[in-house]
């Protein structure tokens, strides 16, 4: 049985520490049957889906269209992240809402005016959200924070999955922590590729609350839930940053 996401989202309400959503990842999923395998990702006890959008031009690799996500929404009731590598994020954002998810996230080096797009995820009524390669700097996304749900920190080069988990972006995750209790707001700090139950108590320990995982939920020779109940035990057993 899938848990809700466990902390209410008030907008007054700084999340409860610590606080460790596991988020699957499709791009590691059998994309032959990929409605059984939402079904069975939320069976897993997983806390949300991200779908990696990939465009073929912002990173080399082509992904899911608004349509199979669509196709696969009423397989699951657990909440579905957009996650945009694509180099003209704008156009496609209805698309993706459409399709429902929850969660549009956009990296903040596409969009020519990152603030302006932000804004119009909100008005279509999904959770606006911002991603950072990593070469990008935190400061990159410190004037839109009153405008985000979610901050996604990389730590791969986008663009496929089973890449090494690079440890140097803890302090990105540090900082992004720091001004995300300063900002009082409710943000998720999530981090995405090579998340494994090797790597996953770092990132929480540098302040990571929000986890992507691919390929190390779907080779968990014990199976799914083992390996979602695995990761989210090594995050909430690391120390609270
Ligand atoms: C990178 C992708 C991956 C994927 C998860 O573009 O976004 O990070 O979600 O990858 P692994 O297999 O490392 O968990």
């Amino acid at each position: 049985m899938n848990a809700p996401d466990p902390t209410p989202r008030s907008p007054f309400e700084a999340p409860a520490r610590p606080r460790a959503l596991i988020v699957a990842s499709a791009l590691a999923s059998d994309y032959t049957r990929l409605g059984e395998e939402v079904a069975a990702m939320e069976a897993a006890g997983v806390d949300r889906i991200q779908w990696d959008v990939m465009d073929g031009h912002f990173v080399p690799n082509l992904t899911f269209g608004a349509d199979v996500i669509g196709a696969c929404r009423p397989f699951a009731t657990v909440p579905f992240e957009a996650h945009l590598m694509v180099e003209r994020p704008d156009d496609l954002l209805p698309r993706y809402v459409e399709a429902g998810c929850q969660f549009v996230i956009v990296h903040a080096e596409t969009p020519r005016h990152l603030h302006r797009t932000l804004g119009r995820i909100s008005e279509l009524g999904a959770r606006p959200a911002v991603a950072l390669n990593p070469a990008t700097p935190f400061e990159a996304v410190e004037h839109v924070l009153d405008l985000v749900d979610l901050v996604l920190v990389m730590t791969v080069n986008p663009g496929f999955g089973g890449q090494r988990y690079l440890a140097s972006m803890e302090a990105k995750l540090r900082r992004a922590r720091a001004a995300i209790a300063a900002s009082g707001r409710p943000i998720d700090l999530e981090v995405d590729g090579g998340i494994d139950p090797e790597t996953i108590g770092s990132a929480a320990g540098a302040g990571a609350d929000v986890f992507v995982a691919g390929t190390s939920l779907f080779r968990d020779p014990e199976g799914l839930e083992h390996a979602v109940a695995t990761l989210r035990r090594r995050a909430l057993e690391s120390p609270a940053a």
